[in-house]
């Protein structure tokens, strides 16, 4: 009798253990991609994923200069808007409000919400309608969009070399004779961005470690498979690649804003690396709940009705997403002061 129930035992342990081994090699089939397991191999993967790395490789003081540039609120016109202002690291790199606001509380003129700069550097494409290739060509927009930052190229050259210690830091991370330019600020910034990576339990659970999920979340990975979310949520970030909008259905707030994808209606497929941090949802922010997030996916996307069962199921998989971003990038940096020479901020009040 004890010999049966050891027997029997074991074959229950046994088959659930080759379950999650067959929901690992399921979702790598399906093209889902794991971060790697050391921060030397996720940093050199990062490296790979940005196209101005060969001319511009990662070394720790740019990293350590594009981190204070970041938090930097004297960049903006104002001299209170910073990109942590809008990609708040504390807040899973988004503003949490639907429709980003900036210089003079100015709402985005497209309604549009704040995409996530956590793992970003892993886009095929930036911004919702892919109009950047990568992190430094498009850390140039919202330093200089008028709703955003609304700063000029000018005045971020002159605000910089107006102070010494950025001067230094400059010299520091790319060589005594360095200009400091628009182009090179927009460089670093994207530098620090490529840190920003949160490798997460998701990514143990696809490297192997069939324990880091629990069963709940399993079965949620599996309906997110089954329903056909990953034909565009896949790769590395669960997204971050055009994809076609409203391909089954209308999106229920469609009219919020002006928005309509690139030239050919795509839209980016949203990072879905954090997904529980980064509400409201969708392009317009017009979503909170990511249950509802997930069902009208459903509909305007796939052409089914995901039930509230499996809505749950799904947003449990989700909080599996969540990571941890590197200590270095979650260090407040201390920011060189400024000089008679730095341009005072302009309110526009
Ligand atoms: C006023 C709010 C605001 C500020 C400040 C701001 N951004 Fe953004 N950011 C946005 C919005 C809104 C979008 C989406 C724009 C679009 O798609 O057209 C965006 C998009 C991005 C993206 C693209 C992410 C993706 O997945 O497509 C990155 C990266 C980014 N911003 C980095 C930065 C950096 C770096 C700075 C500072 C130089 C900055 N942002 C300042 C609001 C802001
Ligand atoms: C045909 C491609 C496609 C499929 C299939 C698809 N999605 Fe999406 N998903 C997108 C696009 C594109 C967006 C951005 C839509 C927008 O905001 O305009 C999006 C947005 C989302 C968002 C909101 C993210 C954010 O940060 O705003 C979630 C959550 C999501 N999808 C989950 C899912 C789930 C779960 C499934 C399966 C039930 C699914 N998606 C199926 C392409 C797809």
């Amino acid at each position: 009798m004890k010999v049966k129930f050891l027997l029997l035992s074991s074959v229950v342990v046994a088959s659930s253990v080759f379950a999650a081994d067959d929901l690992a090699k399921l979702a790598k089939d399906s093209g889902l991609q794991a971060l790697p397991k050391t921060a030397a191999e996720i940093a050199k993967l990062a490296e790979s994923a940005a196209p101005d790395a060969k001319d511009f490789p990662t070394t720790e003081k740019r990293v350590e200069l594009g981190k204070k540039l970041y938090f930097d609120p004297r960049i903006s016109r104002s001299g209170i808007i910073s990109c942590n202002t809008c990609h708040n690291l504390a807040i899973g790199g988004t503003d949490g409000v639907p429709a980003s606001t900036g210089h003079k509380w100015t709402p985005n003129p497209h309604h549009i919400n704040a995409p996530t700069t956590l793992n970003s550097v892993f886009n095929s494409a930036q911004f919702w309608d892919g109009r950047a290739a990568h992190l430094a060509e498009q850390a140039a927009g919202p330093a200089t969009a008028a709703p955003e930052m609304a700063a000029t190229p000018e005045s971020v050259e002159k605000l910089l070399n107006s102070i010494p210690g950025y001067v230094k830091e400059f010299q520091d991370a790319y060589g005594k004779d360095t200009k400091i330019t628009f182009d090179l600020f927009a460089t670093t910034v994207g530098i620090f961005e490529r840190t920003l990576v949160t490798p997460s339990r998701y990514d143990e659970f696809l490297n192997g470690d069939s324990k880091a999920l629990t069963d709940a979340e399993k079965e949620g990975l599996k309906t997110f498979i089954d329903k056909g979310c990953v034909s565009c949520h896949n790769g590395i970030n669960l997204g971050g690649t055009m994809q076609p909008f409203e391909v089954a259905g209308k999106y229920e707030f469609a009219n919020v804003g002006d928005f309509k994808g690139d030239a050919n209606g795509m839209v980016k497929a949203p990072v879905l690396r954090n997904i529980v941090d980064t509400a409201p949802y969708f392009h317009n922010g017009a979503i909170w709940s990511l249950k509802d997030a997930v069902k009208a996916m459903g509909s305007v996307q796939l052409g089914i009705e995901i039930s509230d069962d499996e809505a749950n199921k799904i947003v449990t998989f989700f909080n599996a997403l969540s990571g941890k971003l590197p200590d270095a990038a979650l260090k407040y940096p201390v920011l060189p002061a400024r000089t008679d020479a730095t341009p005072k901020p302009e309110l526009d009040y």
